[in-house]
């Protein structure tokens, strides 16, 4: 067959394996429905209002209502803005860093944890504690102890029964799961390579007000700060890492990285990363990511494989392969990863994702630590070798510096490389 007609056929072929939207009537969940989903949301900006949303769409799906039993935010205006967006009466909405305890007392069953990554293993640990499953947004850490530590506690959560489902949303949409699909049935032959980019712009910068404090400034310009953010190779390129993870099957054994910081206006971040991430047995995948206004910007994912290629949710190039049409109950994969979160509860067979989370973040965390430091900087550095500094780091202030009031403004100088 030519490499046209192979194209053609692979094309044809992801049509037919497209998702299938389903109605809630066609949909059987297995397991008994509740009366009701109870919710409580720690961190009410963005992304929580998004994902509350999508839970409201999912919960819609499997025909149960909502109730929002609480909802948290560092700042309380950000937790009442929301209430009054969503009905939540202003004393269910809470203020500062303690917020998280008092929606986790709430009395909802799921929890939805969208904060800047810095607090997500304490936000996670308590919720899991009290017993709820869980909803949390990617990154999951800023630094190793942290995801060490999302590690730990998805394995409590797995004996405790909850369910903890991630905001790697890629890894519930139709296109993606289709391509790993057709990967995994030889379609491109062994991945032998591969480019995965995150190439945009600084998504937004918020200056300090007068007499703001160091804690406060923090929060609100929290994109900007690795100790909040993890740098944005962390924040939003994890996505990225996590489909290479993900279609790889299996994790980085080191990573060798660059950048620098070209226009950054405030915190202490890079604005461009490249890294050489060796996944052994002669593959390596470029890592890409760039917060730059007015340069070259794209967001995906590429693989070489020994027979083919594939871009991560789009366009395949190789062996003709059959696989299972792909069946969700959402079309939006943002929605689909809250269907999967409630139906896995419902039925008993709650799903785990936290080990997957927190595995791509610390690769992201890995290429991170690279680019800053100049090392060549290896998993087992990050989390098997207790005595590596890269094991032992931890991004300060903490989330209990804000939480004990403790916190110092970290300095707003960029790492320098070989220093
Ligand atoms: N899956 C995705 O596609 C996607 C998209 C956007 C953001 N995210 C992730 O969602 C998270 C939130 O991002 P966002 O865009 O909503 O940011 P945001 O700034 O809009 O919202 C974060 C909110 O958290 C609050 N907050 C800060 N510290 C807190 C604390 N200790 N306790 C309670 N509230 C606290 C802030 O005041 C703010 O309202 C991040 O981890 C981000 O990476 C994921």
């Amino acid at each position: 067959m030519s490499s046209l007609h192979r194209r053609q056929f692979i094309s044809s072929l992801t049509l037919a394996g497209a998702a299938v939207a389903l109605s809630p009537r066609a949909f059987a969940i297995g397991g008994t429905k509740p009366d009701k989903l109870k919710v409580g949301v720690i961190g009410c900006g963005g992304r929580g209002t998004g994902a509350l949303n999508d839970f409201r769409e999912a919960a819609k799906i499997l025909g149960i209502p909502v109730e929002v039993t609480a909802l948290g935010d560092a700042f309380a205006s950000q937790a009442v803005a929301l209430g009054a967006k969503v009905g939540v009466a202003p004393a269910r909405c809470f203020g500062g860093f303690d917020s998280y305890q008092k929606v986790i007392a709430s009395g909802c069953d799921y929890v939805i944890m969208a904060t800047p990554p810095a607090f997500r293993p304490i936000h996670f640990a308590a919720a899991v504690d009290a017993g709820k499953h869980c909803f949390i947004e990617k990154p999951v850490a800023v630094d190793p102890a942290g995801a060490r530590s999302v590690i730990a506690t998805g394995v409590k959560a797995q004996s405790k029964g909850l369910a903890v489902v991630a905001g790697t949303q890629r890894r519930h949409a139709a296109e993606y799961q289709r391509n790993k699909a057709l990967i995994d049935a030889g379609a491109i032959g062994a991945i032998r390579g591969g480019v995965v980019q995150w190439n945009g712009v600084v998504p937004w910068t918020k200056r300090r007000n007068a007499g703001e404090s160091d804690a406060d400034y923090m929060a609100r310009n929290w994109v900007n700060f690795t100790e909040m953010s993890g740098d944005h190779i962390v924040e939003q390129h994890v996505h990225n890492l996590d489909v290479a993870v993900w279609f790889l099957g299996r994790l980085p054994v080191s990573a060798v990285g660059f950048g620098g910081r070209a226009r950054r206006e405030t915190g202490n971040q890079f604005d461009f990363f490249s890294v050489d991430y060796d996944f052994g047995d002669g593959v390596h995948i470029h890592s890409q990511c760039r917060q730059i206004s007015g340069t070259w910007s794209r967001v995906g994912e590429f693989f070489t494989g020994a027979e083919g290629t594939a871009f991560g949710g789009g366009k395949i190039a190789g062996k003709a392969v059959q696989v299972a049409a792909i069946k969700l109950e959402a079309e939006n994969a943002y929605v689909q990863e809250h269907v999967e979160l409630i139906k896995g509860v419902i039925a008993g067979k709650p799903m785990n994702e936290a080990k997957q989370v927190a595995e791509s973040t610390a690769v992201a965390i890995m290429g991170r630590m690279s680019s800053y430091s100049g090392e060549l900087v290896r998993w087992s550095d990050m989390m098997e070798d207790t005595q590596s500094p890269f094991y032992q780091l931890t991004c300060k202030p903490t989330a209990l510096d804000f939480e004990r009031n403790t916190v110092t403004l970290a300095p707003e100088v960029a790492a320098v490389p070989g220093k």
